[in-house]
């Protein structure tokens, strides 16, 4: 039995974090979920989007599984997922990104795992009006927050037998804060010698990334180009509605999928709970469970690769219902 924190949160959130609790459940695999919810929800019964004893959860049981959150206007959070990373100072936001045969996209051999700095750089919420025609926003970049998330970098490729650690930066322009992070990737490098090490800049990675995948493995890059490479990815592979993630530290761990709250087909039955559920599956790693997350990734490859029960962002019109009963259905025939 294990103690996971649930933040089911906005949107098509409580429809999905529904459906991976039945599916892990047919695994066998035993969890106490301590449910605590955070975002638009919450606001009218405790005053704020991120009550503190969502954090004190989370820090608590080591582990949660988090939905998408809507960040209310006025609430005085820029963005309550940014938040909740910065306070619990989960500074790695892994993204792992793999084309699956059957899933709706033209483009083949992805598979990257992306390292995206999840603490500063242009999500440090430095930002203000410079008179009233101009505006500033500040792009942090420190020694400290680079070496740890290249690091991860690495130690992930060697735990993982990954081949290579590709840095992104945009050095040739932003001289002092991405030349520091590139610098320090290149010496971090040094202590993995048995792994490859190159460095590319955004803009050429993004064309790469759709020309080439299959001369891409890890990646690490700081925080906006993570979070604009990711989604890069998430279509490559076929869309938002299968791209897992998480957000760790050396003591923590939220996994969380890619995508938003879907405001759009939120309460309609309509939403894909594949990525929240692939980031499940790296929950059950992570907690040692690897029988029961393979048998679950290899329902959902079967689903796709069978193309007859599929939701609507993958060309299909099965409900969230019919898609996790089918998933369930696979698991237990496994
Ligand atoms: P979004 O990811 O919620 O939606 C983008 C598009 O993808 C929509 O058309 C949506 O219907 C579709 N989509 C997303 N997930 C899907 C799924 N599982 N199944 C089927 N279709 C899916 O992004 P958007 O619209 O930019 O943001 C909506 C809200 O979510 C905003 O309030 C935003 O701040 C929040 N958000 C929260 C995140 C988080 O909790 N980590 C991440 C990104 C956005
Ligand atoms: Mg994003």
């Amino acid at each position: 039995m294990y103690d996971v924190t649930l933040i089911p949160g906005d949107g098509i959130g409580p429809e999905i974090t529904k459906s991976i609790r039945e599916i892990i459940e047919a695994t066998g695999v035993k969890i106490n979920w301590e449910i605590v919810n955070a975002g638009e929800g919450v606001m009218d019964q405790y005053g704020t989007p991120l009550p503190e004893e969502v954090l004190e959860s989370v820090k608590k049981n080591k582990v949660a599984l988090k939905g998408p959150i809507t960040t209310p206007v006025g609430s005085g959070f820029r963005s309550v997922n940014v938040a909740i990373r910065q306070k619990l100072d989960l500074y790695v936001n892994l993204r792992p990104a793999k084309t699956m045969k059957g899933a709706p996209t033209k483009f083949e051999n992805l598979d990257v795992v992306i390292f995206r700095e999840n603490t500063e750089g242009l999500y440090a919420g430095i930002e203000h009006m410079v008179g009233d025609d101009a505006a500033e926003s500040i792009k942090i970049i420190t020694r400290k927050a680079s070496e740890r998330i290249v690091r991860a970098a690495f130690e992930y490729a060697k735990e993982n037998n990954r081949k290579k650690v590709t840095a992104v930066h945009k050095a040739n322009i932003l001289k002092l804060s991405d030349g520091l992070f590139k610098a320090v990737a290149e010496e971090v490098a040094k202590d993995y010698p048995e792994i490859e090490f190159d460095n590319k800049i955004v803009d050429n990675m993004c064309m790469q990334l759709v020309q080439y995948p299959e001369n891409y493995d890890v990646l690490v890059l700081p925080n906006l180009y993570g979070d604009i490479v990711s989604d890069l990815c998430a279509g490559l592979i076929g869309g938002l509605g299968l791209t897992p993630g998480a957000n760790l530290n050396d003591e923590l761990a939220v996994f969380e999928a890619v995508h938003g709250s879907a405001p759009d087909i939120a309460g309609e039955n309509k939403a894909n709970p594949i990525a929240l559920l692939l980031s499940a599956c790296m929950m059950l790693n992570h907690l040692g469970e690897k029988e029961a997350a393979s048998a679950i990734e290899e329902a959902v490859a079967a689903i796709l690769a069978e193309g007859k029960v599929l939701t609507g962002d993958l060309g299909g019109n099965a409900s969230t219902t019919e898609i996790t009963a089918e998933i369930i259905k696979k698991v237990k025939e496994n």
